[in-house]
């Protein structure tokens, strides 16, 4: 059972000169196409800039697609404006929680949007019980709490609604790196729990590694390479790929003896067009390594 499909999905946005005209046009995210199984796991990785939020803002509903199409469960939500079915998390907790409000407060939001009719109180605190922090964590502000916390109470207001998919942009990289693994844990708990599906977007391929069963490597706007993340992690097939892994650390001497030698150009990655002619032979600038 496929959970979420995204159909050739295509977003450009204009490109302003300095006098504020229209001098051309970025296509931010380039005829995407990926579909994730109900109870999976799937990885977008790719450089900043490379159209990852884009993706996760048009699945959201909070920007429009030009063309191409999202489905959940085989119908297309694009129509949409009721998306309880799919919630976010976002990148920097720090900024997604409203500083004046509890940790409560916040939960409610949803909840209340939603027109949830039971013991509010009651699901604040079982939903505070979810993502492991203590029930009395509702009359905190985001102030008192950590950023590991942080994460933990926009998790938990993003489960408020029940829904089936949850996008995740960057959820931990805004953490310090020993939280990090904490909030995977607790994400792959609840994902086994709840039988959530994930779309899993991280520009750290460690992280990755670990957390998704299927990945896409995203490059301007395009996936390059997918697959399952041990293969494409083992046998990268795109220069974009092995270029990305070759900035994840290793852990082991076997995975050192495994790292790629990539062609950086001027100690830079190299554009569409470098990498074309890296691979056609003709040394457009002089790699320097
Ligand atoms: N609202 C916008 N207006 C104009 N250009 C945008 C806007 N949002 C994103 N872009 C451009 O689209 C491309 C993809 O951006 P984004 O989806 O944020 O990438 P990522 O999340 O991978 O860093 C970038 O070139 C970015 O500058
Ligand atoms: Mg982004």
């Amino acid at each position: 059972m496929t959970a979420l499909e995204i159909r050739d999905l295509v977003k450009t946005y204009p490109v302003r000169n300095a006098f504020g005209r229209v001098s051309g046009e970025v296509r931010a995210v380039d005829g995407v196409s990926f579909t994730i199984p109900a109870g999976g796991v799937y990885g977008l990785a790719g450089e900043s800039g490379s159209g990852k939020s884009t993706i996760a803002r048009m699945i959201m509903g909070l920007t429009a697609p030009d063309s191409g199409d999202i489905l959940i469960d085989g119908v297309s939500i694009l129509g949409q404006r009721e998306r309880a079915l799919v919630q976010m998390v976002f990148q920097n907790p720090g900024a997604s929680l409203n500083p004046r409000r509890t940790v409560g407060q916040s939960i409610l939001v949803p909840l209340a949007a939603h027109g949830f009719a039971g013991d509010r109180r009651g699901r604040i605190g079982d939903l505070l019980d979810m993502v492991h922090l203590p029930r009395n964590f509702a009359d905190r502000y985001p102030h008192e709490l950590s950023g590991g916390q942080k994460q933990r109470v926009a998790i938990a207001r993003a489960l408020a609604v029940s829904p089936r998919l949850l996008v995740l942009d960057e959820p931990t990289s805004a953490l310090d790196v020993s939280v990090q693994a904490r909030v995977i844990d607790l994400l792959e708990e609840l994902g086994r729990q709840l039988g959530l599906t994930y779309l899993f977007i991280s520009h750290d391929l460690s992280l990755m590694r670990n957390f998704a069963q299927t990945v896409g490597i995203l490059y301007l706007g395009k996936i390059v390479e997918t697959g399952p993340v041990a293969q494409v992690f083992q046998d990268p097939q795109h220069d974009y790929t092995r270029l990305l892994l070759a900035s994840v650390p290793v852990i082991s001497a076997e995975e050192a003896a495994m790292r790629p030698v990539i062609p950086l150009i001027n100690g830079e990655m190299p554009t569409a067009e470098e990498l074309m002619a890296l691979r056609a032979g003709l040394n457009a600038k002089e790699p320097a390594r």
